[in-house]
């Protein structure tokens, strides 16, 4: 029933393969307020927009889609809002999406009066499935769209005063034959003839992701090496979650010549959503590149995030999630409890502590709360380190062993986590016996 339905790339792409590691941070284009917004149950208002957007420029993003705004009055609107506002700050660059209709172009053009600059975003969908079920329309066809898209993006640009980028996207291009999706992006280019001051950006999305990330990786380099103008065009890759892969085909994607990326904060969007920013420039992070994003308070941000959209940061979520740097089992806490002690006084050699892929403080996380807690699981090591560390009791060797099994017995007993307060009065009214 399920055959495979992406193409394969040729064998000599696979140059990513020789590559440990991303060493620099791609341009990072949040899509939170587009795909993001049109997968929300009820879509952000125009003061939800406006603080969302405040948020994304507080992290750090340079390049925001903002929305489709020929497709909805709250999209217009709020891009009418930014730019007469004046509150888009100098070193950032919305984008807008569009389709390739002149109508729908020449609208998104008159919402962009006034801008100093903007990304504007043609795509159409390309694939072999879209093709032949939903347009029922010829390969060259579908060249024509884009192609006629491409022209008129240059038309109106023209006529409007504003710095402009173009972008296009062959939607679905991961269900694309390659071959296809390479002649019809150089087609593009081809009307658009990039310059090295006027370079203009490919984005190549796993629209519905088809494949392993590999495979994926492989696609991106191959169209990396056969773009025309391949010096004047930024790569861009939009990968989407369908197979829990986003972020491995995102890395690796990177890794085969991906130099932009779009996506949304802890993964928002259609379906299974897209690409978690968070994660991926986090695990850039812990190896010691700088993503250029900060997200040195991700609980504010995972606040303020499901405050907007009403949805949820899952507890076990890469870094953000409320229990990825919590350890209740025994053994862990206490490898975890040797490693801070080892660390003290060592805060400038490479991060080793067992268990904690980096320091939970440099992502605004607390020691005390979020590490160590304790229940029918838990050791003497984790026990004796919260009383040391929020009660200055240091307990001998011995009485950490005993005392430890009794708080077990107690949580176990009790079938219930237990606060430092409760372990501290089980310590001063004596052990209890149960
Ligand atoms: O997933 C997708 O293909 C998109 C395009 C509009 C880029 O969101
Ligand atoms: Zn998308």
């Amino acid at each position: 029933k399920y055959s495979r339905s992406y193409f394969m790339p040729p064998v000599t792409s696979r140059k990513w393969m020789e590559k440990e590691y991303i060493t620099e941070a791609p341009v990072w284009c949040s899509v939170d307020l587009r795909d993001g917004n049109q997968a929300l149950v009820v879509p952000l208002t125009l003061e939800e927009k406006l603080e969302y957007f405040q948020l994304l420029v507080k992290i750090g993003f340079k390049e925001i889609e903002v929305g489709f705004p020929a497709a909805s009055e709250t999209e217009y609107t709020f891009l009418r809002t930014l730019i007469e506002q004046n509150l888009i700050p100098d070193d950032v660059t919305i984008q807008v999406l569009t389709q390739s209709r002149d109508h729908i172009i020449e609208k998104t053009f008159e919402s962009l009066k006034g801008v100093n600059k903007a990304i504007v975003h043609l795509y159409n969908s390309t694939s072999l499935a879209q093709r032949d079920q939903v347009f029922k329309k010829s390969k060259e066809e579908i060249i024509d769209i884009a192609v006629s898209g491409a022209k008129l993006l240059q038309k109106y640009a023209a006529a409007t005063e504003g710095n402009f980028i173009f972008q296009y996207s062959p939607e679905s291009f991961t269900g694309t034959e390659l071959d296809f999706a390479l002649e019809i992006c150089n087609r593009v280019l081809d009307v658009w003839q990039p310059a090295a001051d006027n370079k203009v950006i490919i984005n190549l999305p796993a629209t519905v992701s088809l494949s392993m990330p590999h495979v994926y990786a492989s696609q991106i380099e191959f169209m990396s090496d056969h773009l025309n103008h391949r010096e004047n065009v930024i790569l861009s890759i939009h990968p989407h979650n369908d197979r829990g892969c986003g972020v491995a085909d995102a890395e690796l994607a990177m890794l085969a010549g991906g130099q932009r990326i779009e996506g949304t904060l802890f993964g928002n969007g259609e379906r299974t959503g897209n690409v978690d920013i968070v994660t991926l420039a986090l695990n850039m992070f812990s190896h010691g590149v700088d993503p250029q994003l900060d997200f040195e308070n991700t609980p504010e941000i995972r606040a303020v995030y499901e405050r907007l959209t009403n949805m949820r940061v899952h507890e076990r979520h890469p870094y953000a999630g409320k229990l990825v740097f919590t350890a209740f089992s025994g053994s862990h806490q206490d490898a975890i409890t040797k490693g801070f002690k080892w660390r003290e006084g060592k805060e400038s050699e490479h991060w080793k502590v067992p268990y904690l892929v980096i320091d939970p403080m440099d992502i605004g996380r607390e020691y005390e709360g979020d590490i160590i807690r304790i229940n029918s699981q838990s050791g003497k090591g984790g026990i004796g380190y919260l009383l040391e560390q929020q009660y200055s009791l240091d307990l001998p060797a011995q009485m950490r062993e005993s005392f430890g099994y009794n708080v077990k017995n107690v949580s176990d007993h009790l079938n219930k986590e237990l606060m430092p307060h409760e372990i501290y009065d089980i310590f001063i009214d004596g052990y209890v016996n149960i």
